[in-house]
């Protein structure tokens, strides 16, 4: 017989204790949480969810590039439902980004645990690793290694800001070699749910608690290198010089203007992060790099726009006698999550009276990764003042507890628990 689960809930002073305590160890106090995969701080999470998971009894295993896998021990054989999201932040991030989704899931399983259900399917907290690309410019790294996007020559072409690439980190900190056969093992995998807060403004200002995602946006992420010729501040006259920062600076103002006037509302064109050479009040800058990031839900849109702003930035660098070249250092398709997977949170949504809403993710996440391969689904709760990525990104204690319930119902279900 079928026990009847839909009473179960997560225990949400649990799960906030989890997210404070987290914050506490690895936070700069006042300035956000910088927790960079590979890292320090980035140490310090990892060892307090083994601690977490270990407590209760799950198996846990790292792979090559420091994804992380939960496991309850006597699943083994079973058919696979994937749960999680990351750990790493930005720079001065905020305090939920990724941590939420991943300690939501554990606090899923401690509740299996303790209830002892038994479910036909291995749920297991997927643990991703370099999300934000805060190291080497490349979002969703761990993500790319499992879905066979990235291979062992990444190790080598990706580098961070002081030119050390991947595979000199992860030998440094003391990963295992690596393995090609880290891949999914997609025969054995039926399904994958990522929890995340919104990051955008949608569900706070419409007052509902729950996002049921239909479309990850995809992003493409372009660095610029403007090349000039540096001199003296005051000796050099106005007319003649070939200032890459003021090339830099017109070129910034057409991303803007490309992703408002091309964009028309559905697409984002920004420049985040800039370098300038040799950066001196005094001195005429000599050479620029900056970042463009494109995204859109088309991937048709989203290399339209980097192709005019492309061919924008080549106009004004001819008028102004500027070298110029760029790189790709990142791309992610949009991608759409599965309609049954889609119907199966509806279902959850409507099971447990919660109102929400279908929409889109700005941000990109690992589970558009994954959704090519299995069936995905994601689930937001608001973001106070649809604030994200700095460290005023913030989320009520109640939407924190109602997403963590909304992800164990549907986990319960996906993996036939009783
Ligand atoms: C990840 O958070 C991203 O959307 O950049
Ligand atoms: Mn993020
Ligand atoms: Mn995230």
């Amino acid at each position: 017989m079928k026990n009847d689960v839909s009473g179960i809930r997560v225990n949400g002073t649990r799960l906030l204790e989890d997210l404070e305590k987290m914050k506490e160890k690895t936070e700069t106090p006042g300035q956000g949480v910088t927790r960079f995969s590979y890292g320090d701080m980035d140490r310090e999470a990892r060892a307090y969810l083994i601690e977490s998971g270990q407590s209760f009894g799950l198996s846990i295993e790292t792979d090559s590039v420091g994804n992380m896998f939960f496991r309850f021990p006597e699943d083994r054989g079973k058919p696979v439902i994937l749960a999680g999201s990351h750990i790493d932040t930005v720079q001065n991030g905020g305090w939920l980004d990724g941590i939420y989704g991943t300690l939501s899931v554990l606090e899923a399983m401690r509740r299996i645990r303790e209830e002892k259900l038994d479910c036909s399917k291995s749920i297991q907290l997927v643990v991703f690793a370099e999300e934000e690309g805060s190291n080497f410019g490349s979002t969703l790294t761990g993500s790319k290694f499992l879905t066979g996007k990235y291979g062992r020559n990444n190790l080598d072409t990706l580098k961070n800001q002081e030119g050390v690439s991947l595979g000199e980190i992860l030998a440094k900190e003391g990963y295992p070699p690596y393995d090609a056969d880290m891949m999914l093992d997609w025969r054995r995998i039926q399904g994958m749910l990522e929890l995340h807060i919104e990051q955008g403004p949608v569900l706070a200002q419409q007052g509902i608690g729950i996002g049921i995602v239909d479309r990850i946006y995809g992003m493409k992420v372009v660095e610029f290198t403007f090349v000039g010729v540096g001199n003296h501040a005051g000796a050099s006259p106005m007319m003649g010089r070939q200032d890459a920062l003021a090339a830099a600076a017109a070129g910034i103002l057409e991303v803007e203007s490309c992703g408002i006037d091309l964009g028309q509302g559905q697409a984002v064109a920004t420049v985040g992060k800039i370098q300038v050479l040799p950066n001196g009040s005094n001195v005429i800058p000599q050479q620029v790099t900056f970042t463009v990031e494109v995204r859109s839900a088309q991937e048709e849109t989203i290399h339209a726009i980097m192709e005019e702003i492309q061919y924008r930035m080549e106009e004004i660098c001819n008028r102004r006698n500027i070298r110029c070249h760029y790189r790709q250092v990142a791309f992610s398709k949009p991608d759409s999550m599965n309609p049954k997977m889609v119907a199966l949170l509806e279902e959850t949504a409507n099971r447990l009276g919660e109102p929400y809403l279908r929409m889109n993710s700005g941000a990109v996440h690992d589970a558009c990764m994954l959704a090519p391969f299995v069936p995905t689904g994601m689930i937001f709760v608001p973001s106070l003042g649809g604030r994200s990525h700095v460290p005023q990104e913030d989320t009520r204690p109640e939407d924190l507890i109602r997403g963590a319930d909304f992800l164990l119902a549907a986990l319960l279900q996906l993996a036939d628990c009783k």
